[in-house]
Parts: C-alpha cells; sequence; structure tokens
C-alpha cells in the first residue's frame, strides 16, 4: 500500500483497527480497493428538497466512473444540502453550517480527496469553505444551470422574471390568472436558475478561483459534456491526490484577484462578496471588502445576461462560454494564479471565441465601461457596504431623499402598501435588522418591492438601503451589505424616518445627514430592538453568538482559518 495515502492510516496494518475498517467496507469490494489506492469523496448535495441539485446523483455515476479508471476508489458521501427557494427563514443561516459539517466528515473519514458537487446558491460556497479548512486536494463540479424556459414568446429568466413579473401584478398591468400560468414554463430542465444570480455567478468564479477544470463551469445541466467533464474530473482528482494539490498549495491572492476580475466583467451577483471573502478567511488569504471596489470597478461588463442584461446562461454557452468572457479581460487577470490542473488559468484562454457579440460583449465594446461592485462608506456605514451599479439606475447613483424607516421585514410588508405612508419617488428606503445577527442569516430581502401606490405611477427604481443581502437575480439601486449591522450597534440602528440621506456612489459615500454629535447621543428604540432575533437555542443560538459581520464574510468566528485533515483522535 502506498503508505503515504491518509486512508492508509484506517486501512493499512494487521491490527484490529485496520480490520474494523476495511472489513465493514468490504461488502462486495475487493480487498485491494484498500490497498495503495486514493480514496476520493464526492461530496453530494443532492437532494429532491434541493430541486436544482436533484441530478447531481447522475453526475456523481460519470465522476465514479471517472475515479475508477484512474486507479481510485470511488465513494459517495451526501452532505447538507440547501435548497435556495426551500430553505427557511434563508438558506445563508444554514451556509456556514453545511460548510462545518461537510469539513467535519471528509475530516473524520479515510478520504484522500474529494470532488465537490454544488449547485445552487449556498452549496458551492459551502463545499469550498470546507475544502479549504480541511485541506485535502479537492475539485469543483458545477451541477450547471437550467435551459431557458419560455411563457408568451418570452424567454423567462428563473428569479428575475419572477420579481419582474410579480411586479407587473402589483401594478395591475399582468392578470392574476396569467402569472399562475407562468409558473409551469419558469423551470425548464433540471439544473439551477439560468439568470446570472448567485449559483451562476459562484460556479463561474469557482473557476476563476482555479477550482474547477477550465471551460466546465457554465455548461447546461441537460448537456452531455457536463458528464463527460464530469467523468474527466473524476480522473483528475485521482491525479490530484498524487500530486498533492491542496488547496492551500495553488489559491492564493493572485486566485481572488482573478475571481474580482471575473465577476466584475460577468456582471455577477453581489453575494459573491461575502462568499468569496469568507472562502479567502479559511485559507488565511486576507482579502477584504475594499479589494473588490480596487481590483473590480474599472472592469468592464461583457455578460448581456439577466438580471442587468437581456440573455440566460445557455445563451452564454452557446456564445462562447465563460473562456470567451475571461479571454477578453486576460490583461487584467493576474498570470501566477493556478488552475486545479497545475496550469494557470490564462493559458486556457487564447482558443476561446465569441459566436454571438449581442450576448458577449468585445473589450472594445463593452456593456457597461465599468461595472464592479463599489464599496461606500460614511456615517451611514462605516464599515463599508455594497452597490452593483451594472444593476442600478444611473440616475439614482448620486441621490438625496427622506429617510422611510422599516424596523424589521415583517414592519416593511405591513406599512409599504398603507396609503397614508409618507413616502415618493425621492425617498430612500431603509431596511435594519437584517443582517447576520439581526435577522438572523442575513437574508435576501434588500431589494425591497416599491410601494403598490408609487408602482401605479410608474416609478420602477428607489434608493434602498439594507443591511441583508439582495438576490443574485434582483436588480434596482440597492445598497446592501451595510456593516456593522444594526444589531451589532451599527449607525443604521439610529437613523430615524425622515432623516435626510445622501448617496453618492462616484465618491463612495454613504451618510446621514444629521449633526454628528446629536446623531451619536440618539438610542435606540424598543421598536428597533424587537426586531433583532434573539434565539433560544440550537444552530441560530449559535449563530447569533458567532457570525461575523458581512464585511469578513459572514462567517463563524471560530470557523475561520485552516486546521488540516489530521484527526485529534485515535479511534477504537
Ligand atoms: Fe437554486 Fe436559484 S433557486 S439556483
Amino acid at each position: 500500500m502506498a503508505s503515504d495515502l491518509r486512508s492508509s492510516e484506517w486501512y493499512s496494518g494487521d491490527d484490529r483497527n485496520a480490520y474494523i475498517h476495511r472489513a465493514w467496507m468490504r461488502r462486495g469490494v475487493p480487498d485491494t480497493a484498500f490497498r495503495g489506492r486514493p480514496q476520493i469523496a464526492i461530496a453530494n448535495t443532492a437532494s429532491d428538497l434541493t430541486p436544482c441539485n436533484a441530478h447531481l446523483d447522475e453526475v456523481a455515476q460519470s465522476v465514479k466512473n471517472g475515479i475508477y479508471e484512474a486507479g481510485g476508489i470511488p465513494l459517495n458521501l451526501p452532505v447538507v444540502s440547501l435548497g435556495e427557494t426551500q430553505v427557511r427563514p434563508t438558506a445563508m443561516l444554514w451556509r456556514n453550517m453545511a460548510a462545518m459539517a461537510t469539513e467535519e466528515m471528509l475530516r473524520a473519514n479515510p478520504i484522500d480527496g474529494v470532488v465537490l458537487l454544488g449547485g445552487c446558491d449556498k452549496t458551492i460556497p459551502a463545499l469550498l469553505m470546507a475544502a479549504a479548512s480541511v485541506d485535502l486536494p479537492a475539485v469543483v463540479i458545477p451541477g450547471g444551470p437550467m435551459l431557458t424556459g419560455h411563457f408568451r414568446g418570452e424567454a423567462l429568466g428563473c428569479g428575475t422574471d419572477v420579481w419582474r413579473l410579480s411586479e407587473e401584478v402589483r401594478a395591475g398591468t399582468l392578470s392574476e390568472a396569467l402569472f399562475e400560468r407562468s409558473e409551469s414554463s419558469m423551470i425548464r430542465s433540471k439544473g439551477h436558475c439560468n439568470t446570472m444570480g448567485t449559483a451562476s455567478t459562484m460556479a463561474l468564479v469557482a473557476e476563476a478561483l482555479g477550482t474547477i477544470v477550465p471551460g466546465l463551469a457554465g455548461t447546461p445541466a441537460p448537456d452531455s459534456r457536463l458528464l463527460e467533464a464530469s467523468h474527466e474530473t473524476g480522473r483528475l482528482a485521482v491525479q490530484l491526490v498524487a500530486a498533492d494539490r491542496r488547496p492551500s498549495t495553488f489559491l492564493t491572492k493572485a486566485s481572488f484577484h482573478n475571481a474580482i476580475v471575473a465577476l466584475a466583467a460577468i456582471g455577477g451577483s453581489t453575494n459573491a462578496v461575502v462568499h468569496l471573502l469568507a472562502i479567502a478567511g479559511r485559507l488565511g488569504i486576507d482579502l477584504t471588502i475594499d479589494d473588490f471596489d480596487r481590483i473590480g470597478a474599472e472592469v468592464p461588463l461583457l455578460v448581456n445576461l439577466q438580471p442587468a442584461g437581456r440573455y440566460l446562461m445557455d445563451d452564454l454557452y452557446r456564445a462562447g462560454g465563460f473562456l470567451a468572457v475571461l479571454r477578453e479581460v486576460k490583461d487584467l487577470l493576474d498570470p501566477t494564479a493556478l488552475t486545479i490542473t497545475g496550469r494557470p488559468l490564462v493559458d486556457y484562454l487564447d482558443d476561446a471565441r465569441i459566436w454571438d457579440a449581442d450576448v458577449i460583449a468585445s473589450r472594445t465594446q463593452p456593456l457597461i465601461p465599468a461595472a464592479g461592485i463599489s464599496v461606500l462608506r460614511g456615517t451611514l456605514a462605516p464599515g463599508g457596504a455594497i452597490i452593483k451599479p451594472a444593476a442600478a439606475s444611473p440616475h439614482l447613483l448620486k441621490h438625496r431623499g427622506r429617510a422611510v424607516v422599516f424596523d424589521s421585514i415583517e414592519d416593511f410588508h405591513a406599512r409599504i402598501d398603507d396609503p397614508d405612508l409618507d413616502i415618493d419617488e425621492n425617498s430612500v428606503m431603509i431596511l435594519r435588522g437584517c443582517g447576520p445577527m439581526g435577522y438572523p442569516g442575513m437574508p435576501e430581502v434588500s431589494n425591497m418591492p416599491l410601494p403598490k401606490k408609487l408602482l401605479e405611477k410608474g416609478v420602477r427604481d428607489m434608493v434602498r438601503i439594507c443591511d441583508g443581502r439582495m438576490s443574485g437575480t434582483a436588480y434596482g439601486t440597492v445598497i446592501l451589505h451595510v456593516t456593522p449591522e444594526a444589531a451589532a450597534g451599527g449607525p443604521l440602528a439610529r437613523v430615524r424616518t425622515g432623516d435626510w440621506i445622501s448617496l453618492d456612489v462616484r465618491n463612495r459615500r454613504l451618510d446621514v445627514e444629521v449633526p454628528a454629535e446629536e446623531f451619536a447621543a440618539r438610542g435606540v428604540s424598543d421598536a428597533t430592538v424587537r426586531g433583532f432575533a434573539d434565539p433560544r437555542r440550537g444552530w441560530e443560538r449559535l449563530y447569533v453568538d458567532h457570525v461575523m459581520q458581512a464585511d469578513t464574510g459572514a462567517d463563524l468566528d471560530f470557523l475561520v482559518g485552516s486546521s488540516g485533515s489530521t484527526v485529534s483522535r485515535e479511534s477504537h
């Protein structure tokens, strides 16, 4: 047996422990399976309750074939799965739990390497956080986006068009019956959301990081090339063990630089900011929220996908795919950053081509010349807040208006359509109590629906400010991830309805126009405090006690960093 395999600590030798470890795994498997062959886990987020990942068992079968073919032993490892549309109160509350559970199970078992199967929003971030902390050779396979559905002749972007259609119903321009009929057209096939939402973003960004075989991310879930690539990735996983290519050996600040460039060029979800910060934290890489502005702000938007644009993920694949996008910004990428194959990312770009310039714009004719995420600071967000200008209304990027404040999402729902609510299109809507601690779990509620009375007047966007997140499939002039959040003592807790708020994205400012002394002397109202979560037990209590703020990735404080794959105690 190759004694340097981690799994040999379980399987080698003639003692009682080795006997037990081998015997219970035999079950028709030959003895040679435990003698010198890499044991490769397939961390599989397939679940009927995660519909975007339900097809991953089929993908896992292709991975298994590749692992066997290369001489490894594949081991299916179902891990905590998070279905974005099903899990309450928000899947983000459970991302760190999924990461922790996966990390612990990889460490606890006789595993030499792992293939990570994810798709729906939180699953790839959680798997990467786990892999970074346990630091075993690991490669990601993204489950891929679904095919485009159509309704009454129009392509439907899942997520984005739900918001659009529901706003049309509220504005009285679409009937309830037609809205309901669109439901069965929204999800056409297996796969995750087909807009440039968080799932698509994280798959592409994970490839830019180097954790996916270049060219694979964005392959539609029903496309047979996904299975072909999964087979090859299974083979690669065996080689990774031989090469000892663990996350800590190739993921560097340069990798995150490339991920941030990619995030801007694709017009990706703002959720990628918290996920990348959390992954970097696990690796001990000094990534800050300001790196997103510094590296990404001037990167052009090249991908014309919903929610900021027109097309959907299978259009992107048809038009040349992610590598064609990266080729356009090759000069902005760090050439030293390696991928899971051992070769630099930039090595994979020369053969890429744009086949449809309406979907992927060239560098010389970008959709927006500077499209990255902007980081704002000021008296309302001393620790930072972010905005995605590409999804905002240009005329609102510099704005001054009076605050209309809501203490919780429940307060918002109770009052937003009140005809007597004192609000107009120049108002600034503020929602607090939605940060990592306050909700808890930092839900995607920052893109508050507009008041019905303003929708009926034709208003389609307003400045909105929140300490929560925004769905990657949403759009609007929304300032989110305000840090510190209200529940952590941030100034958002002290702002009042009627205060003047000024936003200046160009100068990266977000301020409340109240004299500093007066503002500091203000207390926090009982109604505001009642909006903050105070769970009594279980994961929610643990989470609230230990979650960090959005500007450091909203990980738990005791999960930051890597503890490696060493098991603390001998068994039996
Ligand atoms: Fe799973 Fe959108 S709900 S990716």
